[in-house]
């Protein structure tokens, strides 16, 4: 007799809407990104950096739950990038990170960042049920293609050029969809994945699939996202805001123009303190005065950055760029000024963003206090209850 366990029968229904929504209202989704490893994603020498360890973490999640902010996105990193803090180079393990996470929270959405090249699809589409399980729902896939060679050498796995990359995740997420599918007994011939006989049980939770999001900036890499994924994560442009709202519409008509909804967000940095005057001066400190250079340059070493590829003043345009937390919109303020961008984002029809802090645990009650109301009051959040 085939007998259904009750608790698996027993499941509610969610639609892939309702997962997108995060489950909230919120017009922009916010959440933190990079807490999973050492010094996030700040490449400072300050001692209040933070630890990455799974007490703040759980600390952190606990919090983001609290305070309704709505998912946290995890860096997948294997090894870190030397300097004098050895920056990232503490990391815990995105999908087992997630699941102990979800596990002890109620609202939270939290991501696993994968490198489809080192992970069986298989065995991957069931760790991730397993943590959707877990969590009734919440948890989302980042599908990473990697760059970093120096870890790859690690495992002792050979990158492919940048576009074999894509071809090979393009295959791997299919691989992954089809396990999560319905069907028994199935098969997948392509050209790197070949898999016969697939049975792949429980499936995820709700009768719908986990958020899937990936953050391509190449041409390649943005199709892959529009084709595959439910988030597309790109960098707003840091001069205007009408050409982030252009990139977010291109991207969401061709979502569209494929018969899928897509939602677009961004990554930044947060400095909040209660004067324009305390942020920068805390900027100027944490990530000028006490940068990890270091670090910073051997990143960039590894990205083929230097005064030779790119001139001087390039290339301390992108030190800059990479030390404050590698990248995405820098915002530095007193509240009004941190909910106005973040407001201007919204606008520009981003639907969440995902930034960091120098130490995530002291810093976001003032954000929450201080900056989410004033979302509320604009109309960008909704109210929260109780
Ligand atoms: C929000 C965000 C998260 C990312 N997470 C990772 C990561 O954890 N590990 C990684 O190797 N790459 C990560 N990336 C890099 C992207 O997946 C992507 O490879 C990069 O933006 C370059 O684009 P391309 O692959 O199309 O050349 C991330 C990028 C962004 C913007």
């Amino acid at each position: 007799m085939n007998v259904r366990p009750n608790e698996l029968s027993a499941a509610p229904s969610i639609s892939l809407r309702e997962r997108m929504s995060m489950y909230t209202d919120n017009a922009l989704k916010i959440g933190l990104f990079g807490s999973n490893c050492s010094s996030g994603r700040a490449v400072t020498t300050v001692p209040e950096r933070w630890t990455g360890n799974w007490q703040d973490n759980l600390a952190l999640a606990r919090m983001c739950d609290e305070r309704g902010i709505e998912f946290m996105l995890p860096v997948g990193r294997w090894k870190g990038y030397g300097g004098d803090t050895d920056y990232m180079g503490t990391s815990l393990e995105t999908i087992t990170w997630a699941t102990g996470l979800l596990a002890k929270t109620k609202r939270l959405v939290a991501f696993g960042t994968v490198h489809a090249p080192l992970f069986h699809p298989l065995i991957a589409a069931k760790q991730f049920v397993t943590a959707d399980h877990v969590s009734h729902g919440r948890f989302g896939l980042n599908i990473v293609v990697g760059w970093n060679e120096d870890e790859f050498q690690m495992f002792g796995v050979s990158q492919r050029d940048h576009e074999q990359r894509y071809d090979y995740a393009q295959e791997w997420v299919e691989a992954v969809k089809m396990a999560w599918g319905p069907k028994d007994d199935a098969e997948y011939q392509g050209e790197f994945i070949k898999l016969k006989h697939v049975r792949a049980k429980p499936k995820p939770y709700g009768g719908s699939r986990p958020l899937i999001m990936n953050a391509g900036a190449s041409a390649t890499g943005r199709a892959f996202a529009i084709k595959n994924c439910d988030a597309f994560f790109t960098q707003a442009d840091r001069t205007s805001m009408d050409v982030t709202a252009a990139k977010v519409k291109a991207a969401k008509e061709e979502a569209a123009a494929q018969g899928k909804e897509l939602d677009v967000y961004t990554v930044g940095v947060v400095t909040c303190r209660p004067t324009q005057k305390e942020a920068e001066e805390y900027y100027h400190y944490a990530t000028i005065e006490n940068g990890d250079w270091s670090a910073v340059d051997g990143i960039l070493g590894k990205k083929n950055i230097s005064v030779a590829t790119v001139g001087e003043e390039e290339f301390q345009k992108q030190r800059h760029h990479y030390a404050h937390g590698m990248g995405g919109q820098l915002m530095v303020g007193d509240p009004d000024r941190i909910a106005g961008t973040l407001a201007d984002l919204s606008r520009a029809g981003l639907r969440g963003i995902g930034f960091s802090f120098v130490n995530y645990l002291r810093e976001l009650p003032y954000f929450c206090d201080e900056v989410l109301p004033r979302l509320e009051r604009m109309g960008i959040r909704a109210k929260r209850k109780g």
